[in-house]
């Protein structure tokens, strides 16, 4: 197993993945980065599909999504049981999705989320524990 944390993005949000994953690898981070790679249009299914692949086969433990607004995105990626993906608009829900939900995604919507917010929750979301005690019921009855 890895620590790797594993970014995937659609058109309307490779610009932020971009960002994100330079801020991981300089903090020395490793990044399994899954696309998409540039403007052309694709459909944002793929990537939470290729997103959750990899942290199912262990490419990575945790990882990042965006799209335009991050709701198309993160409704696709939770229709795998072992994903707990949790779309941010701000650090104190960040920190709650780890401290009660374990979320193990951070959704981010590149339109609606300025790239400082972005950075914020990532950084957030990489060093909040889950609290486990009665969060461990809730959490285990997703799965
Ligand atoms: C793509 O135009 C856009 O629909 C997508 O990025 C996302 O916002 C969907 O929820």
């Amino acid at each position: 197993m890895t620590d790797a944390i594993a970014l995937a993005a659609d058109h309307g949000g490779y610009e932020l993945k971009a960002l994100l994953a330079k801020d991981l690898t300089d903090a020395g981070i490793a990044v399994v980065d899954l696309g998409t790679n540039s403007a052309d249009s694709v459909d944002y299914p793929d990537y939470a599909d290729r997103l959750a692949a990899a942290l199912k086969d262990g490419r990575a433990t945790r990882g990042v999504l965006i799209c335009g607004t991050g709701v198309g995105i993160s409704i696709a990626a939770n229709r795998h049981r072992h994903i707990r993906a949790a779309l941010c608009h701000d650090e104190t829900t960040t920190r709650l999705c780890r401290q009660h939900n374990d979320a193990n995604v951070l959704v981010l919507g590149a339109r609606v989320t300025g790239p400082e917010v972005a950075r914020a929750c990532l950084k957030v979301f990489l060093s909040t524990k889950f609290e486990g005690g009665r969060h461990e019921r809730r959490v285990a009855k997703l799965a």
